[in-house]
């Protein structure tokens, strides 16, 4: 079946987990992957975190579906030569090396633009121009310089990262998203263009909800927080703990039996206060002047969450589940990496998939979290290092066998 993104042709220098999430997502929607890896050696991850030894490792899998790779010293004069025609052939040119590494290859933005007019150069880098555009960035420095750790945990804690990989993997959909709408605005000029998405921008623009709150502090306290009303707040926005970022508060409460990951979030709507009181067998509280309105409430809203706490730790998380939402009490199980693996709504969707690899076997992996109706993902293994070399040679830059024996000879592939 025909693909979204059929006939675009991306030069994929990514590596690690930002860009590469970013070049997967593209590959998943039809585009044609070349991803381009150092002799020998590859993308780091290929060998981090290993499962089993010799085999590409699960972050490596996980993060390169759907894939070619190519083998290519970028650095060696032959290399050089090889890549310059791919950037000919390509449409679009994905990184997130440190900063200036290709540069220091002699590939500047003004150099791509001549050789390709219409090439779309993408960088994921850890900051924009400012103090740090020099610094590498992994994943829970960018948390930490967005916005995301110092509001994230408990008050009277440290400031924590999340295990979620915001700045990584959402700095890759940002990346996505730029490249597609530079695809679409070269439609009309005709021209390529230069998309950069900084990880500390990515992060911040996901913790919107917190700069919001550092504008609201000025004028008072910030009520829904669990620091109101006994607490004190200082001149930052402060940890929340599993308070909801939006007007209705809601906490995560402890069900039966008592596991790490038995809780529920629930949170508390006007709409379905009568049916949760009922529910936890305080139907006196329903019409009760100290507790009706989320206004009164408000104060005490951890005393609130214990009460309904004393009943969910009758129920497990998913009885909770089941019998609040269809009273309009908006909740959620706190689903383990183990129930999400065995969930079988997610493998029907494609949103968890099983895969085959030559060297390791089936393995699970997380498919495309965007549906299209036309333009359905298929999840392909990752490439092995170097497997599609002298397809890509021969295919994209027309390469003969000899010329493809004297790049191998001269180390260049
Ligand atoms: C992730 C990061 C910290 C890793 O740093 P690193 O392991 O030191 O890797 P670098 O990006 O510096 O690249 C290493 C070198 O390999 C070289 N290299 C990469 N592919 C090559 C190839 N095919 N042929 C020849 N050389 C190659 C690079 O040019 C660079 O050389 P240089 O230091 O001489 O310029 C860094 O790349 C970074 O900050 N990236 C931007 C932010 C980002 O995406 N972070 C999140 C990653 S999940």
């Amino acid at each position: 079946m025909a693909k979204a993104l059929d006939g675009v042709r991306i030069l994929d220098m990514t590596h690690v987990q930002s860009g590469p999430t970013c070049t997967q997502l593209l590959a998943w929607f039809g585009a044609d992957v070349i991803k381009v890896e150092r002799p020998g050696v590859g993308d780091a991850t290929r060998s981090q975190l290993h499962d089993i030894p010799d085999v590409d490792s699960l972050y490596f899998t996980m993060l390169n579906h759907n894939k070619r790779s190519i083998t290519l010293n970028t650095k060696s004069e032959q290399g050089k030569h090889i890549f310059t025609e791919l950037i000919r052939k390509c449409d679009v040119m994905a990184e997130n090396f440190a900063p200036g590494a290709l540069d220091r290859m002699g590939f500047t933005w003004e150099r791509i633009q001549e050789i390709n007019p219409r090439m779309i150069y993408a960088s994921v880098k850890g900051f924009g121009p400012g103090p740090y555009v020099d610094c590498k960035v992994y994943e829970n420095v960018a948390q930490c310089t967005g916005g995301a750790a110092s509001t994230t945990g408990f008050d009277d804690g440290p400031p924590l990262v999340t295990g979620a990989q915001i700045g990584d993997s959402g700095t890759g959909l940002n990346l996505a998203l730029g490249i597609v709408t530079a695809l679409f605005q070269r439609e009309k000029t005709g021209r390529g263009q230069r998309v950069i998405c900084a990880m500390q921008d990515g992060v911040l623009n996901l913790c919107r909800v917190k700069m919001r709150d550092q504008q609201r502090l000025k004028h008072g306290p910030l009520k829904e927080y669990p620091q109101y009303p006994s607490g004190k707040f200082g001149d930052a926005v402060p940890r929340a703990g599993n308070a909801s970022g939006g007007g209705q508060p809601g906490w995560a409460v402890k069900c039966a039996p008592g596991g790490p990951d038995d809780y529920a979030y629930v949170i508390i709507q006007p709409q379905g206060w009568e049916a949760l009181m009922k529910v936890i067998g305080r139907e006196d509280l329903i019409d009760h002047p100290d507790w009706q309105t989320p206004a009164v409430r408000l104060p005490k809203l951890d005393q609130c969450f214990a009460m309904v706490e004393e009943w969910t730790k009758t129920k497990t998380k998913f009885e909770v589940m089941e019998i609040l939402n269809p009273l309009n009490v908006p909740c959620g199980p706190i689903l383990s990496m183990n129930d999400l693996a065995e969930e079988p709504s997610l493998r029907e969707t494609g949103t968890i998939v099983e895969v085959d690899h030559p060297t390791r076997g089936p393995y699970l992996t997380v498919g495309n979290p965007i549906k299209l109706s036309d333009s359905p993902t298929e999840v392909k293994r990752s490439p092995l290092l170097g497997e599609h070399t002298d397809e890509i040679l021969k295919q994209v830059i027309g390469y003969s066998d000899e010329e493809i024996a004297a790049a191998r000879e001269q180390g260049a592939i």
